[in-house]
């Protein structure tokens, strides 16, 4: 069972965007390189190929270092940190534990970060784990018994608990306490113990998928949203800074422009022009330097990446542009149904490319234009 403290890196949990985010995790370890490498092609591959690198003690460190600490470092989700400033000052003044607290959203938005910016801001501390790690009842009941008043224990990918770790669950979030069946049979006796008031932070990118028992014993429930150019600009610059790299206001926009909306992707793009302005001795990174690095490294001027355009490109060329089944799509694509859905589907979605029909997904005109094709109802005007 993975537990860890506020103090450390989250374990990664198997998460259906890992294919992305190791990659997208991993320091590069060109610097190692960088003497043996003296052509440009060589420099490239060696920028490709650190791109590819699984795991490098130094990213972790980074990325700590650049997770915001406390609220006010936490950039955007005005609406969210309006409702959790109330929560934390009401609860502060009440002297009691904040209420528990549901997070939804795309990958990468600032879940994990929310709720271990919560557990500091209410100066308590902060479990963290992941439901699949949670395996057996005495995994749940461990972590119950271990927490102090007013800690809090944050679950990632929660719609993912078993049954009866969610049954546990119920009396422990309303009223504290742990039911536990002691024997078996007709000889089984149900005993109570008293918990600790804390507070449970779940985290999920599948709301829909929470059985409404488990989602009704939240008292906070809250959506996140993927961010404006303007604040992942802010989000870049303020990464940049902790890296000691030199980056340009525009810079910092054209990176932001093609970060899907995500912090965890700016983060990752950043660390990719990092590597390639310091490879190419192109310092500071203005727009010109970002936008060619990210060209190298296939991620376009909307930040769509090759899995991305594979995706829309066969909708179009197999489907017509749908309507198509989502497992119809992964088939045709290779891609895992659930990776679409939770992590391709919805910045496709946000901005206009894709639609969800009840016949199936729909690739959208802004699209096809955007791949180099001329969309169907354009097509037929061009025949009459
Ligand atoms: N609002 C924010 N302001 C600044 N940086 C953020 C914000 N949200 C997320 N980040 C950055 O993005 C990274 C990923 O966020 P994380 O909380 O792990 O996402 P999630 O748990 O939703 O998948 C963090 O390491 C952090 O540096
Ligand atoms: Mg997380």
């Amino acid at each position: 069972m993975a537990i860890i403290s506020s103090k450390k890196q989250s374990p990664q949990p198997e998460r259906p965007d890992k294919n992305i985010f190791l990659a997208s995790e991993s320091k590069s370890s060109y610097k190692t390189k960088k003497s043996k490498s003296k052509t440009e092609t060589d420099e490239i591959e060696a920028l490709l190929e650190a791109e590819a690198t699984a795991e490098d003690k130094n990213n972790s460190n980074n990325e700590e270092k650049i997770r915001p600490q406390k609220l006010a470092e936490y950039i955007g989700q005005k609406d969210l940190k309006e409702v959790l400033n109330i929560a934390i000052s009401a609860a502060k003044s009440r002297k009691e534990p904040l209420d528990h607290l549901l997070l939804y959203g795309p990958p990468g938005l600032g879940k994990t970060t929310m709720s271990l910016i919560l557990a500091a801001e209410m100066e308590v501390n902060c479990k963290i784990t992941t439901a699949p790690a949670i395996e057996k009842p005495r995994d749940i009941v461990g972590l119950l018994v271990g927490l102090q008043k007013g800690d809090v224990l944050f679950i990632d990918e929660i719609h993912r608990l078993s049954k009866m770790t969610e049954e546990i669950l119920y009396p422990a979030m309303e009223d504290f306490r742990l039911d536990i069946t002691v024997g078996q049979g007709k000889t089984a006796k149900t005993r109570s113990i008293p918990l600790k008031p804390f507070t449970l932070v779940g985290a999920t990118t599948r709301v829909g998928s929470l059985t409404s028992p488990l989602r009704d014993r939240f008292g906070i429930i809250q959506r996140l949203r993927f961010y404006e150019v303007d604040e992942l600009s802010l989000i870049i610059l303020r990464a940049a800074k902790l890296l000691n790299t030199a980056i340009t206001e525009d810079g910092a926009e054209e990176v932001a422009r093609r970060s899907r909306g995500t912090p965890r992707i700016a983060n990752r793009l950043l660390r990719r022009v990092r590597d390639y302005s310091e490879v190419k001795k192109l310092t500071p990174v203005n727009a010109e330097v970002a936008s060619e690095a990210l060209e190298l490294f296939n991620v376009d001027p909307l930040g769509l990446d090759w899995t991305d355009r594979n995706l829309l490109r066969t909708m179009i060329e197999n489907y017509n542009g749908g309507p198509a089944g989502l497992e119809t799509m992964a088939a045709a694509t290779g891609e895992d149904a659930q990776t679409i859905e939770e992590v391709y589907e919805p910045y496709l979605m946000q901005i206009g490319f894709m639609q969800r029909t009840p016949r199936g997904r729909v690739v959208t005109s802004a699209a096809w234009r955007h791949l180099g094709f001329t969309p169907p109802d354009e097509q037929l005007s061009l025949k009459l």
